[in-house]
């Protein structure tokens, strides 16, 4: 912790903030000044959260405690309390309202607030608001460098993420490292799956003993059985000595069974087998080996879908879904891109002796604008990539993968397929066709789905398909925008 903690003072009258900081100042804090939510949060992601930031990286100190003003004209306080919320938990807020905004008040206790003072601020109130943020400051700081110590301790210092579904990981995985309890990681390509896995091994009793990984999708059918359980000298041709599989040679560690959505019906039986009573014969012995090891599981498919489906054995399913950890999509927490980037930029300058101190502002809009398909090992791809490239000690956006930059451009694969008849005007209204000659009873669903989507076009346009921008002024989340466009079909190749 800083000697003398930092406090970020935001309202749109000058004269309003600059008073305030100068009590404060004299109250031994060291302060600043902004004119609204996105100053403020400008200057807040330029000290960075570096609690959160695992990489490491040493910048200025973090701001402890924000002073907003409820109503300011770019970005208001509640805005700004949310978006504190997302990217900065550990910044804790006091907010300012006009006489007799109770609800407000209550709305932003919600979201995190302290305390809540009304103008004119007195001093002595402004005091215990701000020892009050203070202590609630400090005890997030410890908060999160326990939980820092823990995961160095635990071997997740190499895993990146502050947003709360990554903290929901970690806690499952200390809760179930210690155990043998099998786990099934899900999660979409490139999410983290075998990293957690490692986790969770590094984490638990058996650290010292094998992790072995067998990954269903990748070894022919034939094959899987002697790669499982091993084969005996002679059990088929070419079998010419005893060869141990991957279930022994995990004995007393941790076998990870990779893409379990692709194993096949009489793989799934045998795994259900060895699950359940940890035993199997060698291919071609009667003799039963019988092992002790811990199961980890991973698939990149809901498995309740393939069960439904009837590709997937139910008994086997609950065998293995005793505990679930969910990895998130990267888009599902872009407050964390920033982080991951610049630890992959540490990472790939260390490999090739390169000096880059950082990532661009637009470049980095870019990442976090994005759709990640392949995740953070996508993301990881484009750091090293362009650290390679790099010749200048700052990563730009034309160093970054041109499926990137055509993505931001708004020229991947969302070009529009409106029919010369659909006239669309940004600034001439919402065209209604629910109305067009009068009314005609319609659910107001049906009603609503054509004006929606052209209020989401024009955002779109507006924002040059910034979908980060846009879901932001529609105060809807990037998910939801995304599945907003798949649903119109904006994102039809023209
Ligand atoms: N939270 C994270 N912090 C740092 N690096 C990460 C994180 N998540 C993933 N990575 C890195 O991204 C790459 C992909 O991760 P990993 O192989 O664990 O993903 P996966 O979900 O198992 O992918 P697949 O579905 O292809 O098996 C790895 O290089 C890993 O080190
Ligand atoms: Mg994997």
């Amino acid at each position: 912790m800083p000697d003398k903690p930092r406090i970020l003072i935001v309202d749109d009258d000058p004269i309003v903030a600059e008073s305030l900081a100068e009590f404060l100042a004299r109250e031994g804090y060291v302060t600043t000044t902004a004119g609204d939510g996105n100053e403020a949060m400008d200057l807040i992601g330029s000290t960075a959260d570096t609690e959160g930031d695992t990489a490491g990286r040493s910048q200025a100190a973090p701001y402890a405690v924000v002073i907003t003003d409820m109503n300011m004209p770019r970005s208001d306080g509640i805005e700004l309390l949310k978006r504190l919320r997302k990217q900065s938990p550990s910044v804790v807020p006091i907010m300012i309202t006009g006489f007799g905004k109770i609800e407000s008040a209550v709305e932003a206790v919600k979201l995190g607030a302290a305390d809540y003072l009304t103008k004119p601020v007195v001093d002595d109130e402004l005091r215990i608001a701000v020892n009050k943020a203070l202590n609630q400051h400090t005890l997030l700081h410890e908060n999160q460098t326990l939980k820092a110590q823990l995961s160095e301790r635990f071997g997740m210092g190499n895993i990146i993420g502050s947003d709360y579904r990554m903290q929901k990981v970690y806690d499952l995985v200390d809760a179930v490292a210690e155990s043998k309890t099998t786990v099934l990681i899900g999660g979409g390509s490139g999410t983290g799956k075998s990293m957690v896995a490692r986790a969770i091994h590094a984490n638990s009793p058996r650290q010292s003993a094998p992790f072995i990984t067998f990954s269903c999708g990748a070894i022919p059918e034939t094959l899987l059985e002697s790669e499982l359980f091993g084969h005996v000298k002679g059990a088929f041709t070419g079998a010419d000595h005893d060869k141990p599989g991957k279930c022994l040679a995990a004995d007393g560690g941790t076998l990870f069974i990779d893409e379990i959505n692709s194993a096949t019906p009489s793989l799934q039986l045998k795994l259900l087998r060895v699950l359940q009573e940890k035993q199997f014969e060698p291919v071609g012995s009667t003799q039963t080996t019988t092992v002790d090891v811990r199961f980890i599981l991973a698939t990149n498919q809901p498995l309740e879908q393939l069960v439904r489906g009837g590709t997937f054995r139910e008994d086997l399913y609950y065998r293995i879904n005793v505990v679930h950890i969910q990895m998130p999509n990267l888009t599902d927490r872009v407050g964390d891109i920033p982080a991951l980037a610049n630890h992959f930029v540490e990472k790939y300058c260390k490999e090739a002796g390169k000096t880059i101190t950082g990532i661009d502002e637009q470049a980095m809009n870019a990442l976090q604008s994005y759709d990640w398909p392949g995740n953070v090992r996508e993301l990881e791809n484009a750091i090293e990539r362009a650290v390679v490239l790099s010749r200048q000690p700052i990563i730009s956006l034309d160093q970054l993968p041109e499926t990137i930059q055509r993505f931001v451009r708004g020229e991947t694969g969302h070009a529009l397929s409106l029919s010369p008849d659909q006239s669309f005007a940004p600034s001439g209204g919402v065209h209604v066709p629910a109305l067009e000659g009068g009314w005609h009873p319609t659910p107001l669903v049906d009603a609503l789905v054509e004006p929606e989507k052209q209020i989401i076009l024009a955002a779109l346009e507006a924002n040059d398909w910034n979908r980060q921008i846009t879901a932001s002024q529609l105060d809807i989340n990037r998910t939801t925008l995304y599945k907003k466009i798949k649903q119109f079909g904006l994102d039809q190749a023209g």
